[in-house]
């Protein structure tokens, strides 16, 4: 075997991300679903309560996120844009800051060590390695593609948007350490939501990016990533990370229109990417779609979707069903809804087509059966999982605005429908065992090799 990340083999690197990605992806779900028991038995895991294990599910799944689309980013560059990365030290140097800050952060959270704020709940020092992380992707994937020459396929464009409104919003979130902005409450909220919904729009960059990227290679077709519709999207997607946050600040008194604005922005990206998507599928040849069966698949998932989560976006962005919503299991299904139904799917697409690409693997028939079994599975008990939360939502804001109920009877009165989410979800995680051992034993296989 080959030194963990031998400097011989470029690939590797990217591969180990993906590993990564894949471990944090299932360490994720095991918190997922101990946190969702702990809603249907009271004292269950009483070692890892509830507040604990929700910022673990949270973390890991939002590392898997980034450590795929990162580790895509790394792998395409130089094999697929023809643009050798400039340096092919700095992703290791990333690779091991990302590790060594999840581990501290990872035990902070089991020991109960907080101090930061939501999705970043680990004490704010641990910022600073994932600051100085960003700073060198940023500097690796700048020096990389200011080489290219002519017309830039908009991933190139989305993947830079994304790591630099990244790095930018990820520090303003951090603000309110400073007494001007946290001794104001308005001023500290706006600022918070703004920073989180940007942040949303920078990962989202990478993930459409990486859509728009594995739509072009399974049709092997450039023009996709060259049209003015995905150059559409492109801008709307980039309106939208400045300007979307607006509807995460409901409570705070600020201008009608711009609530309205920012929505309208949203959705219009996510129905143009849906197009893009709708037109792509058109395209592809029978043979290509058989060829790239996984990738395919999975893409497709995602554009149905695309558009369950327009529904729902376009309903709580109504200020009467808003009032209902709002800190309900609703905003939970919006923001599960889409991590999991369009984000993941897109980068399990992108997952299958680089280790196979990496690897020359193949599936053999049970392992594509047991494959396309997981895929089914997670669809379509992620569409009960997502309906349980919203029926478990509207119940629970019904019950707080009308009954006037306690915390303690609300979540008596919405438990079936949190039981029947518990049991979804516990399936989703089957489905995605069924769907990422596969692909684990492949890229153990090849790093032994
Ligand atoms: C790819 C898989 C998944 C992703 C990307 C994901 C993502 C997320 C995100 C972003 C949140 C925070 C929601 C918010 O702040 O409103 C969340 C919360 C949560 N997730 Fe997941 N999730 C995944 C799978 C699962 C599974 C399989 C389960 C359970 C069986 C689960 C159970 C939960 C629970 C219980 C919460 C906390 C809800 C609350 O605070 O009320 N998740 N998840």
């Amino acid at each position: 075997m080959e030194p963990f990340l031998s400097t011989k083999n470029k690939k590797e690197i990217s591969i180990v991300f993906i590993l990564l990605a894949i471990l944090s992806l299932l360490g994720g779900i095991l918190f997922g679903s101990i946190s969702a028991l702990q809603f249907i038995i009271p004292g269950f895991l009483n070692n890892l309560p509830f507040f604990k294990c929700r910022p673990l599910h949270v973390g890991l799944v939002v590392a898997w996120i980034f450590l795929s689309s990162i580790g895509g980013i790394y792998y395409y560059l130089p094999k697929y844009c023809n643009l050798p990365l400039f340096s092919n030290r700095l992703p290791k140097i990333h690779f091991w800051i990302f590790l060594c800050t999840g581990v501290v952060i990872l035990s902070c959270y089991v020991v109960g060590k907080f101090g930061g704020r939501e999705y970043w709940e680990f004490p704010p020092i641990l910022a600073i390695p994932i600051v100085i992380s960003w700073i060198l992707f940023g500097i690796n994937y700048f020096k990389t593609v200011f080489k290219k020459v002519g017309q830039w396929p908009v991933y190139l464009w989305m993947w830079g948007t994304g790591i630099f409104f990244f790095l930018f919003t990820f520090s303003e979130s951090y603000l309110w350490l400073f007494p001007y902005f946290s001794d104001n409450i308005a001023r500290d909220i706006t600022i918070q939501w703004k920073a989180y919904g940007a942040l949303v729009g920078s990962w989202n960059m990478l993930v459409y990016g990486t859509a728009i990227f594995v739509m072009e290679r399974i049709n092997d077709d450039a023009k996709i990533a060259k049209s003015k519709l995905a150059f559409l999207m492109y801008f709307l997607g980039f309106t939208n990370l400045l300007f979307g946050w607006a509807h995460h600040i409901y409570i705070v008194p600020s201008a009608l229109w711009i609530r309205y604005f920012a929505y309208a922005i949203s959705m219009t990206e996510l129905l143009i990417l849906a197009k893009l998507i709708w037109n792509w599928k058109a395209s592809v040849s029978e043979a290509k779609k058989h060829f790239h069966l996984l990738s395919y698949k999975f893409i497709a998932a995602s554009d149905f979707w695309i558009f369950i989560n327009l529904i729902l976006a376009l309903a709580i962005s109504i200020p009467a069903i808003n009032i209902f919503s709002h800190g309900t299991h609703i905003t939970v299904a919006h923001a599960m809804g889409s991590t999991i139904g369009i984000n993941t799917m897109i980068l399990l697409a992108s997952c299958f087509f680089l280790i196979c690409d990496v690897t020359k693997c193949t599936f053999n028939k049970i392992q594509t059966k047991l494959i396309v079994t997981g895929f089914w599975l997670m669809n379509i008990f992620l569409l009960i999982f997502f309906s349980s939360l919203l029926f478990a939502g509207a119940e629970k804001g019904r019950l707080i605005i009308e009954d006037k109920l306690s915390f303690q009877e609300i979540m008596q009165n919405i438990s079936p429908y949190l039981t029947v989410f518990t049991i979804a979800g516990i399936i989703i995680s089957i489905g995605l065992l069924l769907i990422t051992i596969p692909l684990l034993k492949v890229i153990v296989k090849y790093l032994k090799n």
